[in-house]
């Protein structure tokens, strides 16, 4: 193994490692980048860095989101991007900002899912431009268990997907449309949805992401407004507002069936090549 082999499996591994010690209180102690405004409830555990990375080589890599595969490590840039870091700002239906905003969602009883919830999930990472954000369905057991997004068997796999893009999950900010779970993990019905999405868009419109990633269709529906499936909408970007944003697979329609990796990998190559083109 040469010398440039040895430091490629070195990074990978130390990235892999930081993915999978991310439980709660373990992220919680890496330093945030000056700025980077963070509160428990918000962004429990972010450390982000906005080191924007270069893409994987996909030729020697042709699914990266294979579960046994390491993730290909990538040197750092050496001219990297430099992006205007956006602090948080209230946005008028919620002056207070993205606590507020989290408060109004764990008070909230705007439809019946709040019955059945133990925790809220509003969202975590980071808060400042983030480069990635990404928006699911809504929280599963584990979700709703823990008050965290994407924790559970497609988190591991969303993990996965933003190592082999390069980045780190506390880089990426990641939410879902509605913010508890929907009994049996049924797909969220459009009035559910729909009492949801103020806070989404809120939350968007704070955090100000560079890139917004729909996982599923559940997502892409409740941001683009299109009744579209994913198969329609992926494969090309969007704008919500001046934000780019692509439409994919959803983790766990990868987990079901293997199919889909190839095509989202395309898509995540897309986010990929445009923050780098940045
Ligand atoms: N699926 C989602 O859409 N969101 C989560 O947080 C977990 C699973």
């Amino acid at each position: 193994m040469d010398e440039t082999m040895a430091r490629h499996v070195a990074e990978a591994a130390s990235a892999l490692r930081r993915i999978l010690l991310a439980e709660s209180g373990d992220l919680a102690g890496l330093p945030c980048p000056p700025g980077a405004a963070r509160t428990a409830a918000i962004d429990s555990r972010a450390a982000p860095s906005n080191r924007p990375q270069p893409a994987a080589d996909t030729r020697r890599a042709p699914d990266p989101l294979r579960e046994t595969r390491p993730p290909v490590a990538r040197q750092p840039s050496a001219n990297p991007p430099q992006h205007q870091i956006a602090i948080p700002q209230p946005s008028p239906e919620f002056p207070g900002g993205l606590e507020e905003l989290a408060s109004r969602v764990r008070s909230c009883t705007l439809c019946s899912l709040h019955e059945s919830r133990t925790n809220t999930v509003f969202g975590e990472g980071c808060i400042t431009t983030p480069q990635v954000m990404f928006v699911g369905e809504g929280p599963g057991a584990d979700e709703d268990l823990t008050g965290r997004p994407f924790v559970g068997a497609s988190g591991q796999l969303l993990d996965r997907m933003i190592v082999a893009m390069g980045l780190r999950r506390e880089d990426c900010y990641i939410a879902n449309v509605v913010k508890c779970r929907p009994p049996h993990d049924a797909t969220p019905l459009p009035n559910q949805a729909g009492a949801c999405m103020p806070f989404l868009r809120a939350q968007i419109s704070m955090i100000k992401p560079q890139f917004l990633v729909a996982l599923g269709a559940s997502a892409a529906n409740a941001i683009t407004g299109s009744q579209d499936g994913v198969a329609r909408l992926r494969g090309r970007i969007h704008r919500y507002g001046d934000i780019p944003m692509v439409v994919t697979y959803h983790p766990a329609a990868l987990l079901r069936n293997a199919d889909y990796k190839r095509p989202t990998w395309t898509d995540l190559q897309m986010v990929m090549a445009r923050l780098r083109s940045e």
